[in-house]
Parts: C-alpha cells; structure tokens; sequence
C-alpha cells in the first residue's frame, strides 16, 4: 500500500520537474528568436513614427511617396539605400548649404529630434514607400500644389505698370519657385504655412519679415532662406509681401492637382458625407429641393478639387451651406472632396434632383424623375425622411429578422422538447 502511494507520488513530482524543466529549455532556446521579435516590433514602431514624421515635414518638398517632386530629389531611390547610416543621418541633420533643404536637428535650428532624425533615416533605408504615401493621404498632408507653379504670363507683364514693378515681378517669380507649395496660390496659406497675402501680415516691418524669411522660425517648417536666396531676393520678397494687396488675384494660380484617395480615406468621406451631407445634397449628391447636386458632370468637370475643398471648408456665405473649416479637419475634408471626386466617371449630364419619395420604390421614383423637380405633394422634409431609411432598411431587416425568428425558434422546440423528455424519465 504504502510504497505504491510513495511511488505514484514519485512519479508526479518527476513528471512536473520534467515539465518545469522543458518549459524553461524551450524558453532559453526561444530568447533568440524573442530578441529577433522584440527588434523587429521596435524597428515597426520606428517606422510607422518615421512616416507620420516624413507626412508631415518632408512631403511638401519631395512627394507624396517619397517620389521627388520637380526639382526636388526623390527619397525611395535605390542610391539612398545604399547610401552608409552616418552620412543620410548627417543630410537630414545638417540639411544642403546653398539649396531649399533646411536643417532639421534641433541643433542646427531645425524642428527634429536626433531620435526622430533616426527614425527618418531608418525609413528612407528600409521604409515601406507606398504604405508612406497612403499615411501621407491619411492624414490629409498630401501636397496639392508642387514645389514650383507657374506665374500667369500676362498678369505677371501688367505688374510692370506699378510702382517698382520689377521688384514685384522679380517676387512672384521668387514665390512661385520658392514659397507656394507652403504659403499656397496667390500667398492665400494652405493646412501647413499660414497666408502670406493677409492684412495682419502686412501690417509688420520690413526688418520683421526680412528676419523671418533670412532666418526662419525655428521649431517650424519655415527654414531660413539665407542659403538659397540672395539678399536681394529676401528684400524683394518682403516688398511683394508688403505689398500683396497690389497684385491681383490668380497672378500666382493654383494648378489643378488632384487630391489622392486611399481605401481608408474614401471609407471615411464616404462616412462624412452619409452623416453631415446627405440631408442637403441627397444621399448620392444627387440634390435635393435644399441644395444642389453635386454628383453631375457639369459641376465636377468645371470644379477642381483644390476649389472644391475650399467651398467646403469655407461655406457659402449667405446660403444654407454652412462652413466646415471649424468643424472638420483638412483631412476630413480632403476625404471627403475623394468621394464625391469618385462621382465623375458615372456622373448624369443632368442633375436629377431628389424630391418627396426619391429615395422611395422604382415606381414612384420614375413618377418623380419625369415630374417638375421642384415637391409638388406633401412636405419635402418629411416625405425625404421617411423615405429614404425605409428604401435603405427594409430588405436587409428582412433576411435578418427572419433568421433570427427561425433560431428564437428552433431554440425554443430544443427547450421544449428536453424539458418534456426528462419530465417522462422522472
Ligand atoms: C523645402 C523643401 C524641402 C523639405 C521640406 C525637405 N527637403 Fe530634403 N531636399 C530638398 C532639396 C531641394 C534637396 C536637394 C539638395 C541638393 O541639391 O543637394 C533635398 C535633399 C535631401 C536629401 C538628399 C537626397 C540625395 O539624393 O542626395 C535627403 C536624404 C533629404 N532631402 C531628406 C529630407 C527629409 C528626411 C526631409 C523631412 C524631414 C526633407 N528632406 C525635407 C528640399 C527639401
Ligand atoms: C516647407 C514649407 C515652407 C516653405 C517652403 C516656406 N515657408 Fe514660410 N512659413 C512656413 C511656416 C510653417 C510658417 C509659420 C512659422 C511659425 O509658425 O512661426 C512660415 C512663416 C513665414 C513667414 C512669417 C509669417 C508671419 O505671419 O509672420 C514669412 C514672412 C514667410 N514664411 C515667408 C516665406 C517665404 C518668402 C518663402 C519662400 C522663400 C517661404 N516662407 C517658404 C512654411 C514654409
Ligand atoms: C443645411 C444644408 C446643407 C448641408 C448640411 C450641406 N450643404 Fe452644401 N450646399 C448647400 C446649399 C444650399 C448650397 C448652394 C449654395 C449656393 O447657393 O451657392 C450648397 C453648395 C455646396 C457646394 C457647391 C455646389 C456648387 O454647385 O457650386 C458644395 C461642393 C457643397 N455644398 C458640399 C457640401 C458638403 C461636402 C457637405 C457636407 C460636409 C455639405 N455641402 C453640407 C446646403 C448644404
């Protein structure tokens, strides 16, 4: 008896020994590959820091993804891979005397980290380019005017007839080769540099403005331009400055860039638009008797993104559309801009506005399509809501209901059954 109950338990303090002792073999065996794993997550992390970092302070300048915009040098090029640790981390540091690339360390006046220059360095070494330019996107930082733009020739010749016009000419050329992509078309500011052509702008000194634009505004995206312009240059930038309420609007145009879209950021305008613009503009940007269609060729072929996110952002003043600069982020709207953009390619000729009963069954929407657009019976709000949820929730209630009807159901003959079967065994 005594030795059999020694010897079982024995055996079981072996058996967990031996236990104990496999789990910390495979453990230690394990580290390796631990260490692997903990690299590669720290290295992830570096990485997905590194392109929120390069959206937000390197896109402007060269692309989207990395791409090189101009005269601007692509970053997701094969000799920069190659290029040794040391001497990437010091372009980014130091920046390139004599060109439009700052100096980003904090040393050196710039806005950046060491930590966060490595990161950058990491990302143009083994960064991941596309999933950079969908960030880029994401977060509504994606440049819509390219480094340089172009003057409109003619409105450039007639800044000739005003005082010192060659100064003022000589500045716009400045500005579209230097400064829009920041300060936007026409200096009127774009998400990542306030407007240049601005009453409170103007109403600083010269000494101010000469400063800023000589030295920067450290912290900030604004780099000092000692390096790349000339004296002359800075001061006939800040006469253009001073002066913008002279030169007339569309001298510096907006080119006509189309905002890039992702998955995410469609799924998101999408969304935007079901929740804040629906109710006006209809559900498809189709129009309603409240505000027009915006899903029609005319509109989307004569407007450009640019102007599109500036109608949204800003409202239409005196009309219903209200503005949603102060309530949406520019990345929302830019989502949103991608989504009714997608509208072109399907677009009807003529809008078809939606009244009472549109978003109703096929019948009444044909009776509708060819009747006067303008509601002819019941009221167009109360009509438009009841309609369009009932279109939208019925058929997918349908099959719902009824399968959660068969499973309450087929539950309940289970409970039945069972219960009147051990009722019988007792
Ligand atoms: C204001 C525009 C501008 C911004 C913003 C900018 N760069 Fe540059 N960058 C340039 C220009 C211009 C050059 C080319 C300089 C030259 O001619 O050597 C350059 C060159 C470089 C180079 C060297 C490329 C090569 O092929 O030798 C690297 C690396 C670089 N930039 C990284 C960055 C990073 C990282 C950021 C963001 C933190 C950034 N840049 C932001 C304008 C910019
Ligand atoms: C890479 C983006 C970028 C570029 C390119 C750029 N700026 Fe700026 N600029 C900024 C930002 C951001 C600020 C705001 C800085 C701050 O908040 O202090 C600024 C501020 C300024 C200011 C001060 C405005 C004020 O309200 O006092 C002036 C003047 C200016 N920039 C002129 C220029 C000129 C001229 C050029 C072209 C030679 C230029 N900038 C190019 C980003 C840029
Ligand atoms: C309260 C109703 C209302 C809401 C909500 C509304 N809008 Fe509007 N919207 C209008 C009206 C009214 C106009 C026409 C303004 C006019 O007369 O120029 C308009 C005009 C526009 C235009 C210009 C159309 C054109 O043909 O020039 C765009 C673009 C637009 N809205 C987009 C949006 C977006 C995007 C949203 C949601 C974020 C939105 N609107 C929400 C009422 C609305």
């Amino acid at each position: 008896m005594k030795p059999k109950t020694f010897l079982i338990e024995s055996l079981i303090g072996l058996g967990g020994l031996f236990l104990i002792v496999s789990a910390l073999g495979i453990y230690i065996l394990n580290e390796p590959n631990r260490i692997v794993a903990a690299q590669n997550e720290i290295l992830s992390s570096q990485l997905d820091d590194a392109m929120t970092l390069y959206a937000e302070n390197c896109s402007v300048c060269h692309g989207l993804r990395g791409e090189g915009i101009g005269a601007t040098p692509p970053l997701d090029s094969a000799a920069l891979r190659t290029m040794p640790y040391d001497d990437l981390y010091k372009t980014i540091a130091r920046g390139r005397y004599q060109t439009a690339m700052p100096a980003w360390s904090i040393e050196d006046g710039g806005p950046l980290s060491d930590y966060q220059i490595d990161e950058l360095t990491t990302l143009i070494l083994y960064g991941d380019w596309t999933k950079t330019g969908e960030r880029t996107v994401n977060l509504g930082l994606a440049p819509l005017i390219p480094f340089t733009a172009e003057p409109d020739p003619a409105l450039l010749a007639e800044l000739a007839n005003l005082p010192d016009g060659s100064t003022l000419q000589a500045a716009v050329q400045l500005f579209a080769a230097n400064c829009v992509a920041c300060h936007g078309a026409d200096g009127l500011g774009t998400g990542i540099a306030p407007a240049l052509n601005d009453p409170a702008v103007r109403e600083k000194s010269a000494e101010e403005i000469n400063r800023v634009i000589t030295y920067g505004s450290a912290g900030t995206l604004m780099a000092g331009w000692s390096n790349a312009l000339t004296a002359e240059d800075i001061s006939a930038l800040t006469t253009l400055i001073q002066r913008w309420d002279e030169v007339p609007l569309g001298t510096i145009p907006a080119p006509n860039v189309p905002i890039p879209v992702t998955e995410e950021s469609l799924a998101l305008g999408s969304q935007l638009f079901a929740a804040n613009c629906a109710r006006c503009h209809g559900p498809e940007g189709q129009g309603t008797p409240r505000a027009p269609s915006l899903n029609v060729k005319s509109f989307l072929t004569q407007t450009s993104d640019l102007a599109i996110q500036q109608i949204i952002t800003q409202g239409v003043p005196g009309t219903a559309m209200p503005a949603w600069g102060d309530r949406m982020t520019a990345a929302e709207i830019q989502a949103i801009v991608g989504f009714i953009r997608q509208w072109e390619p399907t677009a009807p000729e003529v809008a078809v506005i939606t009244r009472p009963g549109g978003g109703g069954p096929p019948w009444l929407r044909n009776e509708t399509n060819n009747a006067n657009p303008l509601p002819s019976t019941g009221g167009p709000r109360q009509a438009g809501q009841a309609g369009q949820p009932a279109t939208q929730t019925v058929p997918s209630l349908d099959w719902r209901l009824l399968l959660l009807v068969g499973v309450v159901l087929s539950l309940a003959f289970t409970l039945i059954f069972t219960g009147l079967f051990s009722l019988k065994q007792t």
